[in-house]
């Protein structure tokens, strides 16, 4: 076994934020996890490593309810109910209730109406040339998607992001007071609001999964209440918050790599398919995973004990030098391009064709429309890191 080796990385420090993956190369030059005390968990920063933490079956999702259960009791059960937070069987049970919706033949039929709702969003830009890249774009188009396909009401839809917001912020290191009641209240109502759908969708069904999946309900075997609440709740999160943040941050490293903003500019439509993964590779919109020992493991000769956390660091995999040519350089072209961007093992996104399609068609459709939209000014990041991404992006067409 290698000897241990320890960090006492600050998550939080506003330059780590700012630019986390110095410090990110660093973890990685160990060669092995690395224990952060304060934290309790080791850190799985090399690619290799990262993607088989995600990989070993001794290596759960375990949710551990929050303290008081009173205070907590909506936000836990929208975790320890949903199929992101549960492992198999209750796993496999859930996951395929909604992997049929999730397909790629499903999600391509979307094509149309995701290109409609794109031209649709960028009218309203044309009408107003100085506009931000998240409010106006990169925030809509995913979250009209998920809305529609849950058969969530078009005139609610800007309660979704705040809702997320508040929830995600719990999956942050050492979430502060303020978050945590923000985390309870918003749970509690996204959780009212959608038992309440629920109950209208049995009486009045529609063609959407809210519908489909009230219908399992009722047959009571396969699908509880709680797990169906919590399960629409996590798709309806899960289908917008990695998306939006990928494109901002890809938009503004593009930016930032002047090349790579003019073969936008010059082939949007020839570079979408590889841009988008390169977008997801080099600024990664989830970075940090944590899984607990169900049994005595070992990730490259480090021994995770029972009962232990370890986490894998997407970000830091994608950037892996051993795996990456030039791993610090976005090439919008980079082909081939293994990122473990949308996690691996049976907990693998469920959304990746659904947020490779919605990209692949917003991105090209971005620069094909205005050749010269460029950012004014200095984006704003949100002050996180396992969620990273951008409040606001300004640009001009
Ligand atoms: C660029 C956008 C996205 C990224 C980078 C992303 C990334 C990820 C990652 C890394 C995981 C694995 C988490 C883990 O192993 O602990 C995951 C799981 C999941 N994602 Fe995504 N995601 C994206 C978009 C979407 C969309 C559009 C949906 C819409 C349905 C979605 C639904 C899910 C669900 C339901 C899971 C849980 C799967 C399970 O536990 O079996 N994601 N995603």
């Amino acid at each position: 076994m290698n000897s241990l080796r320890m960090t006492s990385l600050d998550f939080k420090d506003p330059d780590f934020i700012n630019n986390p993956y110095p410090a990110l190369k660093e973890l990685r030059s160990v060669g092995a996890p690395v224990w952060h005390d304060e934290l309790g968990v080791f850190l799985a920063a090399k690619y290799n490593d990262a993607n088989d933490v995600l990989r070993t079956k001794t290596l759960g999702r375990i949710f551990v309810a929050k303290q008081p259960a009173n205070e907590w009791q909506e936000f836990n059960w929208l975790h320890s109910d949903s199929l992101l937070d549960s492992e198999p069987p209750k796993h496999t049970r859930l996951r395929s209730l909604v992997a049929k919706a999730f397909n790629r033949h499903r999600i391509e039929a979307l094509r149309p109406d995701i290109e409609r709702l794109t031209d649709s969003l960028l009218d309203e830009i044309a009408k107003k040339k100085d506009f931000d890249i998240i409010a106006d774009y990169a925030e809509p188009l995913p979250v009209k998607v998920i809305a529609s396909l849950l058969g969530f009401p078009d005139s609610d839809e800007y309660l979704l992001r705040p809702w997320s917001q508040a929830i995600v912020k719990m999956y942050e290191v050492n979430p502060s007071h303020k978050d945590q009641i923000a985390a309870q209240t918003a749970g509690r109502e996204f959780a009212e609001y959608v038992h309440g759908l629920m109950l209208d969708r049995k009486v009045n069904p529609g063609a959407d999964l809210i519908s489909e999946l009230a219908q399992v309900e009722e047959a009571g075997e396969k699908l509880s209440t709680q797990e169906l609440i919590a399960t629409c709740v996590l798709l309806l999160n899960a289908g917008h918050e990695a998306s939006v943040n990928g494109f901002g941050n890809g938009i503004v490293a593009a930016w930032q790599h002047p090349s790579e903003w003019e073969k936008l500019q010059k082939r949007p439509f020839e570079v979408a398919e590889t841009a988008v993964e390169e977008f997801l590779r080099f600024d990664a919109p989830l970075h940090y995973f944590e899984r607990t020992a169900t049994a005595d493991t070992q990730i490259s000769g480090v021994m995770v004990a029972q009962g232990q956390k370890i986490v894998s660091l997407l970000g830091s995999a994608n950037r892996d030098e051993e795996i990456f040519a030039n791993s610090d350089e976005m090439n919008v072209e980079r082909n081939p391009n293994p990122h473990i961007g949308f996690g691996a093992g049976i907990h693998f996104c469920l959304g990746g064709p659904l947020a490779r399609l919605e990209m692949s068609i917003s991105l090209p459709a971005l620069f094909a429309r205005f050749p010269d939209v460029h950012l004014v000014g200095e984006p704003l990041r949100r002050p996180t890191f396992s969620l990273r991404g951008y409040e606001t992006i300004s640009a001009r067409i």
